[in-house]
C-alpha cells in the first residue's frame, strides 16, 4: 500500500465481481442484521438508492421493506453485479420493486430522487469523494438519510474522519452513529 493510499479516504481498489459470493455469505446475516441497520432508513412506499450494491445483500430486504408501493433503485459501477441482483430479486419475487442503474466510475448519475441512500462499503472505493457526497446530497429529497457504512478493515479511522467531513462539506448533517460489526458507520441527513 502506498503512503498516499492510508491518507486519501476515496480511491481504493474496487470490489471485483468474481468474489460477490463473500458478500454473501451466510454469517453475515447473523453479524449485520439488514432489519435492525436499515430501520432508520427505510419506511413502507419509500423510494431508496442503494449506491455500491453489490450482489444486493441489503437490496432484497430494503425491497421487502419499502413493500409493493416503494421502489429501490440498485447501482453499480460492475455490471455483473447488477446482473447478480436482477437474478436474485427474480427468484425472490421483487423483480417489480427494483430498477437497475449502472454508475460510471466518476459519477453516481441516478436518474430520480430519493428518500433514503445506503452507502455501504462503497466509498472508499470511489475516485472523488467531494463529487460523490455532493450527487448523494443532490440525490435526496430534504429530511432523506444516507446511511453511510465502511469496513474497518480497510478504511482507517483517520480517512473515515476525512469521508466524513466532506459530506459535512457537502451539506449533510450527522444525525447518528449506529453500531455496527466491523464497520464505521454514520447516518447522515439533508436539512
Ligand atoms: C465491497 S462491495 C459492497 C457491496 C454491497 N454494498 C455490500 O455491502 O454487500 C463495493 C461495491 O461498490 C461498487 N462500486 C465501486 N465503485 C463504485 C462507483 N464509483 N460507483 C458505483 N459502484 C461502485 C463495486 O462495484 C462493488 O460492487
Amino acid at each position: 500500500m502506498s503512503p498516499e493510499a492510508t491518507t486519501q479516504p476515496g480511491g481504493g481498489r474496487v470490489y471485483s465481481a468474481r468474489h460477490a459470493k463473500w458478500l454473501l455469505r451466510p454469517w453475515r446475516r447473523l453479524l449485520q442484521r439488514p432489519k435492525r441497520i436499515l430501520g432508520d432508513l427505510v419506511r413502507e412506499g419509500a423510494t431508496v438508492a442503494d449506491i455500491g450494491c453489490g450482489p444486493g445483500y441489503f437490496t432484497l430486504p430494503l425491497a421487502r421493506m419499502v413493500g409493493p408501493t416503494g421502489q429501490v433503485v440498485a447501482l453499480d459501477l460492475q455490471p455483473e453485479m447488477l446482473e447478480r441482483v436482477r437474478q436474485r430479486a427474480e427468484r425472490a419475487g421483487l423483480l417489480d420493486r427494483i430498477r437497475f442503474h449502472q454508475c460510471r466510475p466518476d459519477a453516481i448519475d441516478c436518474p430520480a430522487p430519493v428518500d433514503g441512500i445506503l452507502a455501504c462499503y462503497i466509498v472508499h472505493e470511489v475516485p472523488d469523494v467531494s463529487r460523490f457526497m455532493a450527487e448523494a446530497y443532490g440525490l435526496l429529497r430534504a429530511g432523506g438519510r444516507l446511511l453511510l457504512m465502511e469496513p474497518s478493515s480497510h478504511v482507517t479511522a483517520q480517512n473515515y474522519a476525512k469521508t466524513l467531513e466532506i459530506a459535512l462539506a457537502a451539506g449533510f448533517n450527522a444525525v447518528g452513529t449506529p453500531r455496527i460489526f466491523r464497520s464505521r458507520t454514520t447516518l447522515l441527513e439533508r436539512p
